[in-house]
């Protein structure tokens, strides 16, 4: 598997928790979300899928490179967006955390479809495939080091399927 499509999977995982009323979730539920969203999906985005798209295309397309550091940006302002959602929970300001709540998501999902739309296709067609092997390992060393059993428990990959992609 491909390190987009582990990102992909996340998306999927992501749109089926927000189907499943992921919008009414409690503030501990959210905090795991979000160091998820941190922690683990968007720093395999900003440290390895997004470098290496920002090099290939800096001297040949220049607004493309500047496209990916733009959707990046997302990244900074959900990572602020999100504690500040944490801290409404925290002091029980249930208005202003739900209100939070719920622009977080809709960023969220807009960004996440941005990303399928125009970032991964151009990864998967333009990147050589040894780069992208190499990238996949990575990945997967940053899931670890986040921790297997928080990620199998938020996106419902099983450790086993982890083992053999
Ligand atoms: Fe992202
Ligand atoms: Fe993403």
């Amino acid at each position: 598997m491909d390190v987009v499509e582990i990102l992909m999977v996340d998306h999927l995982s992501i749109r089926m928790l927000i189907k499943c009323g992921l919008t009414r979730m409690g503030v501990d539920e959210f905090s795991s979300l979000h160091g998820f969203i941190v922690n683990c999906h968007a720093r395999i985005e900003d440290d390895l899928v997004f470098p290496v798209l920002k090099k290939h295309y800096m001297d040949s397309y220049e607004e493309y490179a500047k496209l990916v550091e733009w959707i990046g940006n997302d990244h900074r302002l959900l990572e602020t967006l999100g504690n500040k959602t944490i801290s409404y929970g925290i002091d029980k300001d249930w208005i202003n955390y739900r209100r939070r709540l719920n622009l977080y998501f809709k960023i969220l999902v807009e960004h996440n479809l941005r990303e399928e739309v125009e970032i991964f296709p151009n990864w998967l067609n333009e990147i050589d495939r040894e780069t992208r092997r190499k990238y996949t390992a990575k990945a997967k060393e940053i899931i670890e080091e986040y921790g297997l059993e928080k990620y199998t428990r938020l996106t419902g990959f099983s450790s086993e399927a982890f083992k053999i992609i």
